[in-house]
């Protein structure tokens, strides 16, 4: 029996939140590495626990709190998960995305997917950001496998995953907020262990431009739902073999790194989450 099975109705699950918040975001923003501060600059109007809600996972990994917050920033109305369930937990595919469901569920019509990625392209800096143009799903898993949810479409066209709009105003929020906003295609991996050279050797032909662990799933399950998604990676380390003799990718730097940049971070959302359409 597919696991999707065992999983709660998400109109069940965004009720519950619904029944508890005044609010009615439209605009939801997933929380990767080095995106956390973000949720102390916004007004939190009501904060649930993922383990308080329904078929929503509770994460493993430090650094992942594992919280939805309804609330606002600038006066634009959110729903924020902080803190995301990644595959390589052990979580299935159709868990590690349940919680993008709900957001469609709540109203949610776009979303805002953060994450902490290797550079793989050259021009890329440690601290930089890249915004995604595209993927390349090298998970080996896709989270629409299985019997078909609640009667949507399981065939998405993916042929412009990452809405051309949105990523041209996150240009532009960069160039305002003095942070260096690179365009760029990010590769998925499963993880948890990090790449060999050779294979980002590999994915450099393969046309990548950053390396991660997360995302790509989120992404497929937001597009059949038909949300707009915009896909914003902190570059938070050299990938595999190019960082210069003796470099080694440790998750305690990426952390570190991400850690260091949340203030960019924070100025980079704050001059785009406004220009988003509500
Ligand atoms: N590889 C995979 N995932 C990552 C990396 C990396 O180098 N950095 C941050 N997430």
């Amino acid at each position: 029996m597919p696991r999707r099975a065992r999983l709660p109705n998400p109109s069940a699950t965004a009720a519950i939140i619904q029944k508890r918040s005044e609010l009615r975001p439209t605009i939801g923003l997933v929380l990767g590495s080095g995106f956390g501060g973000v949720t102390a600059a916004m007004t939190i109007e009501r904060e649930f626990a993922y383990r308080d809600l329904p078929g929503f996972p509770t994460g493993t990994v430090p650094g992942h709190a594992g919280r939805l917050l309804i609330g606002a920033w600038q006066g634009v109305p959110l729903a924020v998960l902080s803190g995301r369930a990644h595959y390589y937990e052990g979580f299935e595919m159709a868990e590690s995305t349940y919680s993008i469901r709900v957001l469609a569920e709540l109203g949610i019509q776009t979303v805002l997917l953060t994450n902490a990625a290797g550079g793989i392209n050259p021009k890329f800096k440690i601290g930089d950001y890249m915004v995604l143009s595209d993927h390349i799903n090298l998970m080996g898993f896709n989270p629409l496998r299985g019997p078909e949810t609640n009667g949507l479409n399981r065939f998405v066209d993916l042929s412009a995953a990452y809405d051309p709009e949105l990523r041209g105003r996150a240009l532009a929020a960069g160039k305002q907020a003095k942070v260096k906003v690179h365009t760029g295609v990010y590769l998925a991996v499963c993880g948890p262990s990090f790449e060999t050279p050779a294979e980002i050797r590999a994915f450099n032909s393969l046309g990548a431009d950053a390396v991660g662990m997360s995302t790509v799933p989120e992404t497929i399950v937001a597009r059949q739902h038909g949300l707009r998604v915009l896909g914003i990676s902190c570059i938070t380390n050299a990938a595999a073999g190019l960082g210069g003799e003796g470099h080694v990718v440790s998750h305690l730097d990426v952390m570190e790194l991400a850690e260091q940049r949340q203030g960019h971070a924070v100025r980079l959302l704050s001059h785009l989450i406004p220009e988003l359409p509500t």
